[in-house]
């Protein structure tokens, strides 16, 4: 039998993938590693079909492993009978809590197949929510920006984590950036905010990233002319 790490889309229940939905309405159980991504899974599972698995909080590589180790072992104890559905917000390929769960399986219980269905991630909803268009030709690197990180260099960032949103605004705007803020874009739960300044999402809410352009970068691309002349 089969486990599918299944990228739910960023929180609205319309983004989870025609895919997505197929596999969710297939498999016999779905597990979830949080609250959104469950209250998400919720549209399309009936609760009879979630599973629970404990999930820890913590950064301790030793409780960490030993908590992976307990949830692999009964995913595998419930995919012997029937196929089973792990669900992440986004993709379960990007920054997420299923590549622990595809880690511990391939290592402890290399008989169970995996599959993934992709899901509309973060990192691409962005630039929609933020009026962003990253142009063919241009570079965007990806990185995490926690406890007031600003990773520069690139000409164009996102900017994963981002909990305090004030000290890394000073310090990519002295590294002259321009910076746009999104939270909880594209989600049902809480409230959507998009913005350029960061008091508007001072409070810590995990759900906040930032897209970062070097002030100056050069816009290269044929049909910018035409916005030029009809400005
Ligand atoms: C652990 S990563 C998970 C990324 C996810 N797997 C994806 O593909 O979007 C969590 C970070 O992604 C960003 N993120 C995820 N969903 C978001 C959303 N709907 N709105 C804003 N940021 C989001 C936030 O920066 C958050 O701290």
């Amino acid at each position: 039998m089969t486990v599918y790490g299944v990228g739910l889309g960023p929180g609205e229940a319309e983004l989870v993938t025609v895919r997505g939905k197929r596999v969710l309405d297939s498999v016999e159980t779905v597990y979830s590693p949080g609250r959104l991504s469950r209250t998400v899974a919720r549209e399309y599972v009936p609760e009879s079909k979630l599973g629970d698995l404990d999930f820890p909080m913590t950064r301790d590589p030793e409780k960490l492993r030993s908590a992976w180790r307990e949830a692999a072992s009964v995913v595998a104890e419930t995919a012997a009978d029937g196929d089973v559905a792990f669900v992440t917000l986004g993709d379960p390929n990007v920054y997420s809590t299923f590549g622990h769960l595809r880690r511990t399986l391939s290592a402890f219980h290399p008989a169970v197949d995996v599959e993934v269905v992709p899901g509309v991630s973060a990192m691409t909803a962005f630039a929609t929510a933020l009026g962003v268009e990253i142009e063919a030709g241009t570079g965007l690197s990806l990185r995490e920006a926690a406890d007031g990180a600003a990773p520069t260099g690139p000409d164009r960032l996102i900017l994963f984590k981002v909990t305090d949103a004030e000290t890394t605004h000073e310090k990519l705007t002295d590294a002259g950036y321009d910076v746009q803020y999104g939270r909880r874009l594209f989600m049902e739960q809480g409230e959507t905010v998009v913005t350029s300044d960061p008091t508007d999402v001072a409070e810590r809410d995990y759900y906040t990233l930032a897209y970062a352009e070097k002030q100056g970068v050069d816009r290269d691309v044929a049909t910018a002319k035409f916005e030029e002349e009809s400005a």
